[in-house]
């Protein structure tokens, strides 16, 4: 495991309040938020979580962290999640691990956003990690050629367009709603606002892998200490 993960994901834990409904993120450094936060459920905190994934309702469940339905929420008090990449702004790179759709709507559920990454996530300028885009099975070849004149238009460098096979190498990847996950190759996105707005009036396109302005707070660990950058959003 590794000692950057964990100390962000500790640090994560100072955020937690008695009472609180959370969004459990998806991946390995969210996973290790849930691990100790099934220490402190143990210890007598009492949560509720609305978890991004199956694999993260099976890691919840494993830990003793109880599980709520997104439906039968009204309100979520904090998210906790990881991230592929991370700019200045706090914009981020998410989908890494396929969970994005799920992820965005809970994190833009949300009252707060806390973002859980080591160093190597930080970047001056998102792209580098492949731009995961969720997409309607249904055309996907027509809708792979819009995203890419989308990513051209927005002035990403690149914007080669590949769909992610799953781990047994025998098809596409499903999604848990079921769609399909297409990785662009952007290399720089210089402009992710104009990018995400592009993706989003493309027919077939469920969600993408920009999250702008829903985190306030990313805690950058290291494999000694810890980092807490906060942004101040209104609302
Ligand atoms: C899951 O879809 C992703 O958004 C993850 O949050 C992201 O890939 C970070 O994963 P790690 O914590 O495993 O690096």
């Amino acid at each position: 495991m590794s000692q950057a993960k964990e100390n962000a994901a500790l640090a994560a834990l100072d955020f937690v309040q008695d009472g609180m409904t959370l969004g459990l993120g998806s991946g390995s450094t969210a996973e290790i938020f849930i691990e100790h936060l099934g220490e402190r459920v143990a210890g007598g905190l009492k949560v509720q979580g609305v978890p991004t994934s199956k694999q993260t309702a099976a890691c919840a469940e494993e830990n003793g962290v109880p599980l709520i339905g997104i439906d039968k929420v009204s309100r979520i008090h904090l998210t906790v999640d990881g991230a592929d990449e991370v700019d200045p702004m706090f914009t981020l790179i998410k989908g890494g691990g396929a969970c994005l759709l799920r992820e965005k709507i809970i994190a833009a559920a949300s009252d707060k956003m806390v973002v859980i990454v080591d160093e190597s996530k930080m970047v001056e300028k998102l792209g580098k990690f492949p731009l995961p885009v969720e997409v309607d099975p249904f055309g996907v070849t027509l809708t792979a050629e819009q995203i890419y004149e989308a990513l051209q238009k927005s002035g990403c460098q690149n914007g080669q367009t590949v769909l992610r096979q799953n781990k047994e190498g025998t098809g596409p990847l499903i999604t848990d709603g079921g769609n399909y996950i297409v990785d662009c190759k952007c290399e720089v996105i210089p402009a992710p606002g104009e990018t995400a707005h592009l993706l989003n009036h493309v027919p077939g396109v469920v969600e993408h892998g920009l999250f702008i302005d829903l985190s306030s707070v990313v805690i950058v660990g290291e494999p000694d200490h810890y980092r807490i950058m906060e942004i101040k959003r209104e609302g």
